[in-house]
């Protein structure tokens, strides 16, 4: 089976399990939204400043790898003309859901990050990308791809993983203790042990990556964007990591020619 497969089968399982980013967005953020008050999450705790977001209203907004109906209609309350891609149906059927719930208009299409070629170069004003990007081997076509279809002056806002989250001893992270034993880039399916591994998939649990901060952020660079915000932030004090650092990062990039 693919690693697309695998992970659309395992994000399914988690939208039948109640999984925390599968769940449907609430009516009164969805009235909060239509007053403008757009609180959307690209990381697990911080709301994305307002500033990043601006005014929504007639902007066309793509949400990638963004299903499970928390950010997509809150920005379609808001006035975005809102594309929702995501690679699990069960997800996509989250925000479809929610469009009908709350009289919202939603595109929906099901695909990989990696490759946006359902959509012309230069459609979308901004692009949303929630934590996701460990869900695939290599992130720069991402990168790539997102630049493609941004207009001139659009925004990519991203969240991901600092890369040392994957290069900690999976054992000793469950009892609550940190300890460096992977080598970055990382890959659960390349680098746990087998025994590991087998408890993972048991579980359906999505397999993850981890990406260097050259990947990361390089690589939007490369991709010809120009960094314009940054924060971290952490897993709300529910991780070993919580009592040392944050553990998430979130940008705001910009295309623009320089
Ligand atoms: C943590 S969830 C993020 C979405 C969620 N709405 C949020 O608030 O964070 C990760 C999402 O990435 C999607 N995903 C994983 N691999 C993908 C891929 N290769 N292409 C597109 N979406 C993918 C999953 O289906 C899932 O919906």
């Amino acid at each position: 089976m693919s690693l697309l497969e695998y992970n659309r089968n395992a994000w399914n399982k988690l939208v039948a399990k109640g999984d925390r980013w599968t769940q449907i967005t609430s009516p009164e953020m969805v009235d909060k939204a239509r007053n403008g008050i757009v609180e959307v999450l690209l990381t697990p705790t911080k709301w994305v400043p307002q500033s990043w977001l601006g005014d929504l209203k007639g902007k066309k907004l793509l949400g990638l790898a963004s299903g499970g109906g928390q950010q997509g209609p809150l920005f379609a309350a808001a006035g975005a003309e809102v594309t929702i891609f995501d690679n699990s149906d069960a997800q996509l059927n989250q925000d479809k859901i929610a469009a009908e719930q709350y009289g919202l208009d939603i595109k929906l299409v099901q695909g990989n990050m990696q490759d946006l070629s359902a959509f012309e170069d230069e459609t979308f004003d901004l692009i949303f990308h929630p934590c996701s990007n460990c869900f695939i081997d290599d992130i720069k076509p991402v990168w790539k791809e997102s630049a493609r279809v941004l207009k001139s002056k659009g925004a990519i806002l991203s969240g991901f993983c600092n890369p040392i989250m994957q290069s900690v001893d999976p054992y000793k992270y469950d009892q609550g203790t940190l300890e460096i034993v992977h080598k970055l880039p990382f890959s659960d399916e390349r680098d746990l042990d087998k025994e590991y591994l087998a408890k993972l998939k048991a579980e359906n649990t999505p397999m993850e990556f981890g990406h260097t901060l050259s990947d990361q952020i390089g690589g939007q660079i490369d991709a010809g964007l120009l960094l314009a915000g940054f924060y971290e932030d952490d897993f709300g004090q529910t991780s070993p990591f919580d009592k040392y650092m944050e553990i998430f990062i979130a940008t705001r990039a910009v295309k623009v020619q320089l």
